[in-house]
């Protein structure tokens, strides 16, 4: 018979869109900080990576890195983390600096008794035991979360979706509209369908929207 503990699954809590983020303390590679101080009046974009000096991470920590003046423009702070300890960090993002130039100038979690990648579902048992997968958590000035990705070991981010997603949600909260399908910058919005009999009457008159029909109705902004 196999031993019970084996038989024990590992579940971690998975945060849900709407939560506010838990609240964790952290040492990174640009000192300490608290989640719940970190970054006051800005956005957040806290992802993760499974390892330090792996190909797949480094090109995606570029990508943030060659990217963070768009993030910035964003009112953004970005924030990494992996389960790895500070000195691998630095090491890496040394090793980084000297053979591209490139330099993660953000603050990276080092998360090596796993509580922050326990905490925001990035421990994935039945991925990695020991190596945080690749989540990207969209967090607003409040501290609720907006938007989760996650993605598996072997598959990199896209960073036109993050930056995409990131603008789509602060477009849509600044104009009260929702995004279409593959909605880009400049792209025409959804206005809130009406909710009532007299609503819907007065967007059967509205030439101010572009109707497809009554519920679905774009404008420009
Ligand atoms: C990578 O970044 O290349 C990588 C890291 C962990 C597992 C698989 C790939």
């Amino acid at each position: 018979m196999e031993n019970q503990e084996e038989c024990v699954e590992k579940v971690y809590p998975m945060p849900r869109i709407g939560d506010v983020a838990p609240d964790f303390e952290a040492v990174t590679t640009k000192g300490k900080m608290k989640m719940s101080e970190f970054a006051k009046d800005k956005w957040v974009v806290m992802f993760s990576h499974p390892a330090d000096f792996t190909p797949v991470c480094t090109t995606e920590m570029s990508g943030f890195a060659v990217r963070k003046p768009e993030f910035d423009a964003l009112n953004t702070e970005l924030l990494g983390l992996s389960i790895d300890s500070i000195h691998s960090h630095l090491g890496w993002v040394q090793n980084v600096r000297e053979n591209t130039g490139v330099y993660f100038d953000f603050p990276i979690i080092a998360d090596i008794d796993m509580n922050v990648s326990k905490l925001y579902g990035m421990l994935q048992p039945n991925e990695s035991e020991t190596a945080a997968v690749r989540a990207v958590f969209f967090i607003d000035p409040e501290k609720k979360i907006r938007l989760i990705m996650y993605y598996p070991l072997n598959v990199g981010r896209n960073m036109d979706e993050i930056l995409r997603s990131l603008d789509a949600l602060q477009t849509s909260d600044k104009h009260k509209v929702a995004m279409p399908l593959d909605w880009q910058r400049g792209d025409k919005v959804i206005v809130p369908a009406p909710s009532t009999l007299e609503a819907l009457d007065e967007r059967l008159v509205d030439d101010s929207v572009e109707k497809t029909t009554w519920y679905l109705a774009k404008k420009s902004i």
